[in-house]
């Protein structure tokens, strides 16, 4: 499974590369709001210090919410750097837009997807990514990653190249239960991956093997 970080945080982005084991990167226009990125040409900039840290795709969404100026911002938006993934939102307008890009060669990340017909429609749209949100359906008692499992199915049971992007995980446990059900991809906060890294016992154990060695080797 791919680990890709949810962020704009240039700085958070250096870190989850520096540990090796870092996929690429999903934004949204909240997550550049949050890091205070505004404006056309200071947004276009951001999302080209983000490629230049990630080996990796880099998703950037558009604005529009129309056929043409989806198309219109995707085509600048791939001009940046060869690793963007043009992120269109799950709506009539952008289903055309999907294939659009789609017969253009142009990679695509279908957001905002909460069901499985949007995921089959998407797929059949030829998406490369699609985004369902693990996190925001656990918020309302409905279960994200039974989600991803039915996407998967369907997927398989037709042979759709569309990777299915987890998105909106929030902790170390939805990272292992989109691995356990087959997830292409997971998007998420850094500490999110770092959790997985911890165990008491990894502690406890590599104290006692430094004070062994200490012992003997003072
Ligand atoms: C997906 O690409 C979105 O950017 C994201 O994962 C949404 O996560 P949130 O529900 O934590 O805002």
């Amino acid at each position: 499974m791919k680990f890709f970080i949810d962020t704009a945080n240039l700085n958070e982005i250096r870190e989850a590369q520096a540990l090796g084991v870092l996929d690429g990167v999903t934004t949204n226009p909240s997550l550049m709001a949050k890091e205070g990125i505004t404006g056309k040409d200071n947004i276009m900039r951001h999302y080209k210090a983000i490629c230049d840290i990630v080996d990796g795709d880099v998703s950037a969404e558009v604005i529009s919410v129309d056929f043409e100026g989806m198309v219109r911002e995707g085509e600048e938006l791939v001009e940046i750097d060869e690793k963007i993934v043009v992120k269109i939102p799950m709506i009539r307008e952008g289903i055309k837009a999907l294939k659009y890009f789609s017969g253009k060669g142009i990679r695509t990340n279908c957001t905002l997807i909460f069901s499985p017909g949007q995921a089959l429609v998407a797929a059949k749209a030829g998406a490369t990514y699609i985004s369902p949100f693990v996190g925001r359906l656990d918020d309302i008692s409905t279960d994200g990653i039974a989600l991803i499992e039915q996407i998967l199915t369907i997927y398989r049971n037709y042979g759709f190249d569309t990777q299915v992007l987890a998105a909106s995980v929030r902790h170390p446990m939805h990272i292992i239960q989109c691995a356990e059900v087959g997830a292409d991809v997971m998007t998420g906060p850094l500490s999110a991956i770092e959790a997985l890294l911890k165990h008491p016992l990894t502690d406890i154990g590599l104290e006692k093997f430094l004070s062994d060695y200490n012992k003997g080797n003072a």
